[in-house]
């Protein structure tokens, strides 16, 4: 579809410039849909043209857009060549717009802007997402949860575009803490609320075992003798622990189901216990491990020599850190999976973690994490997010992602009550939960990852604007047209019958899906397909309110039906990139 267009338009230019179409190809962009104006459909950019040198450069560029243009000519396909501000812009025919746009749909399905020119050439391989990795006995904070849908979001997009992606969770599962909860439970824990509640009872004997460990110097040293069983490899503790660690995957996946979030391995930091010795080993070997005055062991990072950088692997007591273990698995998942890509996703404050992580793996030799995969971007990547401030329930503050779930649910389905259409569904908790879902996913997409934002449930469920409710609401909405005509209308496609101007902005903007996965697939940045989905919608409605299919001529109809189908197949498959299940009725 674009395809034809964007190929028409390079073929031109190349014949003036001699410069390749193939190279001229992915310059050439479709024009953004303005509701207060319409565009005309592509563009090219007098600059990137210039800056590939295809241009000779001495004149404004002003002058050399009109230059160039006198040299083009319309014909079939393309029918108006105008100068805009430093780029020309073309309009191709209308008639073919509607036909291809339509054609190109309905034959991709899911893959349509996928399987498009602009990913021509674009590396695959085995790309590994780590992310979600919340902490045995601690709280799920926002910061998890958005690990969660962002890292669900980017093997999404990874997989969508041919990759061999692999999911890990890796569980914060080893660590002090687990002498102390180790020996809380022994003292004040219950098989029953384990059987019963896990994740909350493991959180409360957690919590009050650290109450008491404050001022009790007995428990404080139970938990380090029991720490110690664990690490001396204790059988009756290492069954409790086990014990913890299931029980608690268990339940953690109940939940991941719910968001539709799925992991290939819960991996976690007590893999790695006895690797980090290995890599200590091997540090020392490669005459890398130095000591500090107070004799922590230490990986000097200064690009002098001279300690003023460095990273921590070894404490004074001979324990190992979080970073010794993120070592030693970006090393054996380098042996086990052979990734081309690893992505690490967890939030800003561990920025400092990950470079260090980065430092030490490359002074230590193993080039893989610099080679580039693609783009500009490393084979090790981590992707950072900003904070969420003020999620609360209305129990309080949030400690389970359950509670979050729970909330969104019953929030939403309260909302939902009002209207009639409720009324109607088969399992209103399960659509609600959807809709609470998608309205969570959107509110935390909207901004660059990086940014910090506020969180409010009344902005996050509202119905109209930019909100996940609005998307799962057009989507319904484009359904139920589908049902009520779907066995009705017998005609021949004609795209004489979609040339309003309501029409014709839903089609440009449709036709620019494939750039938009393009910008997804180079920065991970969510934002464009929400903005672009967002835009879909309110086009949607537009066209939705004034091109009738019910009454029009059956011609007419038809050409309609099939451009609110088409919508609602984008529609729905870039909410299902975002991570979002579109529902069919609300
Ligand atoms: N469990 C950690 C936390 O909650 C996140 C782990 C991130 N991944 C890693 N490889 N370090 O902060």
């Amino acid at each position: 579809m674009a395809c034809l267009f964007r190929r028409s338009i390079a073929a031109q230019l190349s014949k003036v410039l001699g410069t390749s179409t193939e190279k001229l190809i992915p310059m050439v962009s479709a024009v953004p849909v303005s509701k207060k104006q319409q565009t005309l459909d592509f563009r090219i950019s007098v600059n990137s043209v210039l800056e590939k040198g295809c241009l000779r450069s001495g004149s404004t560029v002003q002058s050399q857009a009109r230059q160039l243009s006198e040299q083009l000519t319309c014909d079939d396909v393309v029918t108006e060549i105008a100068v805009g501000q430093g780029t020309i812009n073309f309009k191709v025919n209308r008639s073919l717009l509607a036909e291809l746009v339509m054609q190109e749909i309905s034959k991709k399905g899911s893959k349509y802007g996928i399987e498009s020119e602009l990913f021509q050439g674009y590396p695959c391989g085995r790309v590994i997402v780590e992310f979600s990795s919340p902490n045995i006995a601690k709280k799920f904070h926002a910061g998890h949860l958005r690990s969660t849908i962002i890292g669900n979001f980017i093997a999404n997009i990874k997989q969508a575009l041919g990759n061999d992606v692999i999911r890990i969770n890796y569980l914060g599962d080893w660590g002090t803490q687990f002498g102390l909860l180790g020996a809380g439970f022994q003292l004040f824990g219950s098989e029953v609320k384990l059987k019963a509640n896990p994740l909350q009872h493991l959180f409360e004997v957690y919590v009050e075992v650290n109450k008491m460990a404050e001022t009790n110097e007995d428990i404080h040293k139970a938990g380090q003798e029991f720490f110690k069983k664990l690490e001396g490899g204790d059988e009756h503790s290492l069954r409790l622990w086990q014990q913890f660690r299931s029980i608690s995957i268990e339940e953690y996946k109940k939940i991941y189901q719910r968001l539709g979030v799925h992991f290939d391995e819960y991996s976690g930091e007590s893999f790695y216990q006895e690797k980090t010795q290995e890599i200590l080993w091997l540090l020392d070997q490669k005459g890398l491990l130095k000591k500090t005055m107070q004799g922590t062991g230490v990986v000097d990072l200064s690009p002098n020599g001279d300690l003023s950088a460095y990273a921590k692997v070894l404490r004074p007591d001979g324990t190992t850190l979080y970073l010794t273990r993120d070592i030693a698995a970006a090393i054996d998942r380098m042996e086990k999976y052979n990734f081309d890509q690893m992505i690490y996703v967890t939030d800003k404050e561990q920025c400092s973690h990950f470079q260090q992580l980065f430092g030490v793996l490359k002074i230590m030799g193993y080039n893989w994490t610099e080679r580039a995969f693609t783009g500009h971007f490393c084979r090790c990547r981590h992707v950072p997010f900003g904070l969420v401030k003020g999620m609360k329930t209305r129990k309080g503050d949030v400690v389970f992602l359950e509670d979050v779930m729970n909330e969104a649910r019953s929030r939403m389905l309260q909302n939902m009550a009002a209207s009639k259409t409720t009324k109607e569904l088969e399992d209103p908790e399960g659509t609600a939960e959807k809709v609470g879902v998608a309205a969570l996913i959107i509110q935390d997409f909207k901004g660059p990852l990086l940014s910090d934002y506020e969180f409010d449930w009344d902005r996050v469920l509202q119905s109209h604007g930019d909100t996940g409710v609005f998307l799962q609401y057009t989507h319904a909405r484009l359904c139920s047209l589908q049902r009520t005509f779907e066995n009705r209308i017998e005609e021949q496609f004609n795209p004489a019958c979609l040339q309003d101007p309501q029409a014709i902005a839903l089609l440009q903007h449709l036709l620019r899906y494939d750039e938009v996965l393009f910008q997804v697939s180079e920065d991970l940045q969510p934002k464009h397909l929400v903005n672009y989905l967002i835009m879909l919608s309110r086009l949607a409605s537009i066209a939705h309110r004034t091109l009738h299919v019910k009454g029009s001529l059956s011609e007419v109809a038809m050409a309609r039906y099939l451009l609110f189908k088409g919508t609602a197949s984008v529609l729905s498959n870039g909410m299902k990139l975002l991570g979002i299940t579109p529902v069919e009725k609300m």
